[in-house]
């Protein structure tokens, strides 16, 4: 089986793991206790912490550790927005944002009251400085908008866009779950108030991520209890999957010009090879401007899931957008906002590379999928 869905999720680094082992069992310690083992397990905790910092460009206490991306994007927007109770406020983000915050701020809409404006996409998928300069008014509390995005690879000038913010007084948040694994994530060349992570993406562990909160943003805390994490975030440190995600993360930024260099040639393969080879077929997302791992398509009249189930069976593991709800599928949000019609729009794929894809890899990929497209069409006709 070839995994060619390293966007899914990354096997850990065996030098995290490494790392994480200890604190499974011989320094166990709960960081919150005064005794040894306590300290101990806070030593690690600190270290990681001011790791990340470091990596991130920030102070140490900047960094709020969660249980993942999903975590650290519900804290970043409703943390906010709770902080913010006047109602006649507003949030605004894009379609093409990852659940984890589009569900969120349209939980905020509807069950808190907040008002919701999504931001318009170009047709490669990014939001623009434009887009956001006219959604901007003065009841405006924050904007969230991804720094690259998952399904398509796209990465937003979020420097640009946090230029906008500033300028306009309002708090700006970006998920840099997929981004982190490859692109440059300081926050001050970026100039984001809050910027989410997640572990396994860039081949730490799953379960543990990070919230980046600017010093003097206010956020309500969105799990209470212990006063772990500046109080916002209460809950016994998970000490090694911490120690494993601040490794993971200095890793991915020491090599992040090899781990480009890997990937990307063979990236460049793909989408040229593939656009070349299968009729009817599209690039989705920006040309340049995106992941150097990722590769995103549609197929006109394939039902993506089903392509996804003839490549498994051929032994390649890839992803798609559309999520098949009770045998109808429905396409993804993030595909229809580029403008595809449905009978495009269900065809999509995604193939994203990793520390493990070689050459090899890719040919036989490319060997393998016309036929399967073109089984997948006579099927979807059929
Ligand atoms: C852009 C983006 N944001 C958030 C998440 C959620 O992260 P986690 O799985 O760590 O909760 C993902 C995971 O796929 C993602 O790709």
């Amino acid at each position: 089986m070839i995994c060619l869905d390293y966007a899914a999720t990354t096997p850990v680094d065996e030098r995290v793991l490494a790392k994480m082992m200890p604190y499974f069992r011989e320094a166990f310690g709960n960081p919150s206790s005064i005794h040894r083992f306590g300290q101990k397990a806070e030593a690690a905790v600190d270290e990681a912490r001011e790791k990340t910092a470091s990596v991130l460009g920030c102070q140490p206490d900047e960094i709020i550790f969660t249980s993942g991306g999903s975590e650290a994007d519900n804290l970043a927007l409703r943390g906010a927005m709770m902080a913010h109770k006047d109602a006649s406020k507003w949030i605004l983000t894009a379609k093409t944002e990852h659940p984890a915050v589009s569900k969120t701020a349209i939980q905020l809409e509807q069950e808190y009251g907040f008002l919701l404006e999504w931001l318009d996409v170009n047709e490669h998928g990014a939001v623009t400085v434009e887009s956001l300069a006219k959604a901007v008014c003065n009841n405006t509390t924050m904007a969230s908008v991804m720094y690259a995005n998952n399904e398509i690879g796209t990465i937003n000038p979020i420097a640009d866009l946090a230029e906008v913010a500033k300028a306009n007084n309002i708090l700006f948040h970006t998920d840099a779950v997929q981004a982190a694994a490859y692109l440059d994530v300081n926050v001050n060349k970026l100039g984001i108030d809050l910027m989410s992570l997640g572990g396994h993406k860039f081949y730490g562990p799953k379960g543990v991520g990070a919230l980046y909160v600017r010093k003097g943003t206010n956020l309500v805390p969105h799990l209470t209890g212990g006063s772990q994490e500046s109080s916002l975030r209460a809950g016994t440190h998970n000490v090694p999957y911490i120690v494993g995600f601040a490794e993971a993360l200095h890793l991915a930024a020491e090599e992040r010009e090899a781990r480009i260099a890997h990937v990307k040639p063979m990236r460049d393969h793909i989408i040229g090879a593939i656009l070349e080879t299968i009729s009817d077929s599209r690039l989705t997302g920006h040309p340049e401007q995106r992941l150097p791992n990722h590769a995103s398509f549609v197929f006109k009249d394939v039902d993506g899931n089903l392509l996804l189930q003839l490549l498994d069976a051929a032994g390649f593991a890839c992803s798609s957008g559309s999520a098949c709800k009770t045998g109808n599928p429905e396409p993804s949000e993030v595909v229809t906002a580029l403008g595809y019609s449905r009978d495009w729009a269900l065809g999509s794929l995604r193939i994203t590379l990793g520390a493990g894809t070689t050459p090899e890899h890719v040919d036989a990929f490319l060997k393998t999928l016309p036929d399967l497209v073109t089984k997948a069409r006579s099927l979807n006709q059929g």
